[in-house]
């Protein structure tokens, strides 16, 4: 019996495996749209995909990222400046990708300019802050999903999102899990409508990884800057001690324990972009396959348990 079930495993395995290597011909002549090219997933991709030999156009919120980028690339790599909050900004772009692209349509968009904010209790927060984030994680991202599909559906390609673990579990306040459960929700249903077109939808879902987004001093910064506007009624419930005690678990067990190897998550989205038949869903990163999304299957008490043992307890908790 329980050879049978290795077996039968073993075969799933190898019968996945095998319609996985198979990639898509005529790479050369396939354009993928990339948000976020100054640093990070986003600049290492450019450069992975470039070197594969895709036509690649990268956006970037600043010039600055552009230039070091096209330094770093072959000539058929090419640059836009991008801010995804700028309805203004997300047309010019979108009109630059179709006067590149033409009739050919775009092969890959790939949604992964993000940011992340005070990683903070929620109480601690005002309504600007989730709007903040919500304007370019989520929004932004919509925004420029809706306005380059027509080009997509043309080519029959691929959109890839960049969501996170915290999409699927969410462990601490502020905006930023509640930005990717909602990339998570718009892929689900985009999947759905896309696919009586052709178009392959993947989401990616990485842990932590050593980005722009991860810096030790930017993170530290933005929570003592919450902390010190924090209402001083907010401020005596939870109490100096808690909050030392949440900048050390940031700055001594999480930040500096992060993944290392963007290729983990760009090699995720390569495949996404490449392979005949791409994942609907990737994790990327040990913890992401071993903790997070194991938790994210457990029942909700559990999850309470862990996190509420895992995380600093305020002064006046009951
Ligand atoms: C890094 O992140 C900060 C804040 O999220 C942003 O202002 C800055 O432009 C980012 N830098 C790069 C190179 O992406
Ligand atoms: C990507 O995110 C955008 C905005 O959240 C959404 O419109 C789209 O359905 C998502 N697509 C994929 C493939 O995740
Ligand atoms: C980084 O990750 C990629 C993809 O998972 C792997 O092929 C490569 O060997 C890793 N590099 C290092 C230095 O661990």
């Amino acid at each position: 019996m329980w050879l049978y079930l290795a077996v039968l495993v073993g075969l799933y395995y190898l019968v996945r495996w095998h319609r996985e290597r198979q990639v898509v011909s005529h790479l050369r002549d396939k354009y993928v749209f990339i948000t976020g090219c100054d640093s990070g997933f986003g600049n290492l991709l450019a450069r992975q995909l470039d070197m594969r030999g895709m036509r690649v156009l990268a956006a970037c919120l600043t010039e600055k990222g552009a230039e070091q980028l096209r330094a770093q690339t072959s000539d058929r790599l090419e640059t836009v400046t991008l801010d995804v909050t700028k309805t203004e900004s997300i047309s010019a772009a979108a009109q630059w990708v179709k006067e590149r692209v033409g009739d050919r349509g775009l092969w890959g968009l790939v949604n992964n300019a993000g940011i992340t904010l005070a990683w903070a209790p929620n109480q601690c927060l005002t309504k600007r802050d989730f709007v903040t984030i919500l304007d370019v994680n989520l929004l932004g991202m919509i925004e420029v999903t809706v306005s380059l599909l027509p080009l997509v559906r043309k080519a029959r390609g691929r959109v890839v999102n960049v969501s996170s673990v915290a999409g699927r579990l969410s462990i601490i306040g502020g905006g930023y899990s509640i930005s990717k459960y909602g990339v998570e929700a718009f892929s689900d249903s985009l999947r759905r409508e896309l696919a009586p077109f052709g178009v392959k939808v993947a989401i990616i879902e990485p842990s932590f990884f050593k980005t722009n987004m991860t810096n030790t001093e930017r993170v530290l910064l933005q929570v003592q800057e919450v902390w010190d506007r924090a209402p001083r009624e907010i401020k005596e419930i939870y109490g100096e001690k808690c909050l030392a005690s949440y900048v050390k678990l940031l700055s001594e067990h999480i930040l500096p324990k992060c993944n290392e190897n963007l290729s983990e998550v760009t090699d995720c989205m390569e495949h996404a972009l490449t392979a005949c038949h791409p994942r609907t869903r990737y994790s990327a990163g040990w913890d992401a396959k071993l903790l997070y999304l194991p938790m994210s299957y457990m029942p909700t008490f559990l999850v309470d348990a862990i996190v509420t043992w895992g995380l600093p307890r305020p002064a006046k908790a009951l």
